[in-house]
């Protein structure tokens, strides 16, 4: 949800560039407009430019029309008040231009302190919520910019990361977080700020978390970070493990076909030094949880959005099944807002709520584990964003180390954060009775895996050549069952998302109660049917379908001869341990969305309309 990104440096660079390609870096994160300001030096005053489009212009418009100084913030944004229009893109301005800021989060008294702003005379130059923020701080009394900051948050409810430029301290630039992710980068005569860390990674790994509650001052000459009292408070240095390549194509068309294709070694990078082979299968050190802790779990709720949930049903299953723990998975948004039971505490077992993110910013899985922790439930998160805000709010946790994944269209996270999951699975099993011989095929079929994946990714041609099928279709309907469900569900979400297609998942058996209604031959319907417990129930909707004339495209398993006649098509994956083969039926899945997206000439790695990381709620 929106990029900010600033910069101000003593080593005689210009800022404008360097924002320009950090906004480029950031772009994934929203897209419909973009700005930057520039702080000019000395009683030169500020200099803007914005526009409604992509960064790609912004830059253009910067060529045509040069903004030179070395400090400066910029944005990318996507919008949630005001229509994206160039009035609407941030920097937004008090009413005399000596005050440029880029804003992501939502001020929820806008309104009303619009209001106010306007009957004491402010003017109002765009519809958004942020820019009663330019304002407040030019009302506000203080020697210096962050005493106005610090004036004006005091009248703001909702969340933000901030950075603030003004005429009258060049040079410097005021960070404030609440609620919204900010990070800042440490360099050498030159320091930056932004939403997240790949807009800064080819300046510095040296990056501080910032905290909600923290305003961070950043000079030239360095920075420092303060509380609302004006206290300076101490933040650790960290490193950021990414290297740039990881954040670059690398050859590839998109980003998303980019994370597809790692997976193999993604999913060796979320196993590596964690399997076990001494019967215990996992060791996870971050989660924080002792094996008589372990020991006394009587329920798990797993919390999660989109895909991440998809990857929590399938969690679900795992986790009942080896460790025999009743799992329930609910959306973030939902379970926020319903009132959870509270943990009883009474010395029967505890509880243990699981929030999966890849990004650990989205805003209702963070608000939902903090529910979960008010009902005094112990929280952990499976996130793959080092240093996110889940995971430094969870007691414990697992992370993924996928790497950062910037297609909007979440994939390698979904594999790594089901083998995440049965890495917990397993490790819980362990210390609840689970069978040595199920302990030894699970660690085998884990290992195994990044190989599996690999082979099945083989299988593009193939489904490149289906997608021209898929890209005709105005519907598709994706079924399965088990722990393939989820797979289902998240085929479907994958295809409509990038592709704009309309497609539903559903349980297989279900359809019979409704959705087969919509069968005829237009609509291709995809079965993720491998051989497991369920297969031949799901063949048997297979022909409940073919009897009704529908296109079948069926996902088996490896040496499966048996679809002939009944299929269109058939596309074979290996051979895995069934609970774990959601990691490998879902890949022609996410290649049938790509190569379908590809085809109807849409933006795979910027979808209409969304965002990565949902920051707001
Ligand atoms: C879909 C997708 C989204 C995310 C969801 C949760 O491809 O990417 O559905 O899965 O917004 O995001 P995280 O995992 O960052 O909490």
């Amino acid at each position: 949800m929106c990029g900010i990104i600033g910069y101000t440096g003593r080593g005689g660079h210009e800022a404008a560039p360097i924002l320009l390609r950090g906004l480029s870096r950031l772009e994934y994160r929203g897209y419909d407009s973009a700005g930057l300001s520039v702080a000019l030096g000395p009683g030169r005053g500020l200099v803007t430019r914005k526009l409604a489009g992509r960064v790609g212009a912004l830059r253009e418009l910067c060529e045509r029309l040069p903004a030179h100084g070395s400090s400066g913030i910029a944005h990318t944004r996507w919008a949630t008040h005001g229509a994206p229009t160039a009035r609407n893109a941030h920097p937004h301005s008090d009413c005399h231009d000596r005050i440029a800021l880029v804003h992501n989060g939502i001020v929820e008294n806008a309104e009303v302190l619009r209001a106010a702003l306007t009957q004491s005379g402010h003017c109002f130059a765009s519809d958004t919520d942020t820019e009663v923020l330019a304002h407040l701080i030019e009302e506000a009394s203080g020697d210096t910019l962050e005493e106005r900051v610090i004036i004006a948050l005091g009248h703001v409810v909702g969340t933000y990361g901030l950075a603030v430029l003004s005429t009258d301290e060049p040079g410097k630039i005021v960070v404030a977080r609440q609620g919204s992710p900010v990070l800042l980068g440490i360099g050498k005569d030159e320091y930056l700020v932004a939403s997240d860390a790949s807009a800064i990674l080819e300046h510095t790994r040296s990056v501080v978390y910032l905290d909600d509650g923290d305003i961070a001052v950043l000079t030239p000459d360095g920075y420092q970070v303060i509380d609302r009292s004006a206290q300076v408070q101490e933040r650790a240095v960290d490193a950021l493990a990414w290297d740039l390549e990881a954040i670059e194509l690398g050859g590839h068309a998109h980003f998303m076909h980019k994370e597809i294709a790692e997976q193999p070694e993604t999913i060796r990078s979320t196993l590596r030094g964690r399997l076990m082979g001494d019967g215990s299968v996992a060791r996870l050190n971050g989660l924080n949880l002792s094996p008589s802790e372990c020991a006394e779990l009587r329920r798990i709720t797993i919390v999660a959005c989109g895909t991440s949930w998809h990857a929590g049903l399938v969690g679900r299953q795992i986790i009942e099944d080896l460790a025999q723990i009743p799992v329930a998975v609910e959306y973030a948004s939902e379970y926020r807002y319903r009132k959870p039971v509270p943990h009883s505490g009474d010395g029967n077992g505890s509880t243990l709520t699981i929030a999966i993110s890849q990004s650990g910013e989205t805003a209702d899985t963070l608000e939902a584990m903090r529910a979960a922790r008010a009902t005094g439930s112990r929280v952990v998160g499976l996130v793959n964003v080092v240093g996110s805000t889940i995971a430094r709010e969870a007691d414990g946790g697992i992370y993924l180390h996928a790497g950062p994944e910037i297609g909007v269209a979440s994939t390698k996270a979904f594999t790594s954060q089901i083998v995440a999951l049965a890495l917990l699975g397993g490790y819980l099993g362990a210390q609840r009775g689970m069978p040595s011989a199920v302990a030894d095929e699970l660690v085998c079929g884990l290992s195994r895996l990044p190989d599996l994946v690999a082979q099945t990714l083989e299988l593009e041609p193939e489904v490149q050549e289906l997608a021209g099928r898929f890209a005709e279709a105005h519907n598709a309907l994706y079924l399965g069952r088990g722990v393939n469900l989820p797979v289902a569900l998240e085929g479907a979400l994958k295809l409509k998302e990038i592709s704009y297609v309309h497609a539903e998942g559903y349980p297989a058996a279900e359809m019979k109660h409704g959705p087969i209604a919509l069968i005829d031959d237009e609509m291709p319907v995809v079965f993720v049917a491998p051989h497991d417990a369920v297969y031949h129930k799901v063949v048997s909707n297979m022909h409940e379908v073919r009897a009704r004339g529908g296109r079948i495209l069926a996902v088996t398993t490896q040496g499966n001869g048996e679809l002939h006649g009944l299929v269109d098509h058939v596309l074979r994956v290996p051979a895995t341990m069934p609970l774990l083969s959601p990691v490998v039926t879902v890949l022609p899945l996410q290649l049938l969305a790509y190569h379908t997206a590809v085809l109807r000439g849409c933006d795979v790695d910027r979808p209409r309309n969304l965002a990565k990381s949902v920051t707001v709620e």
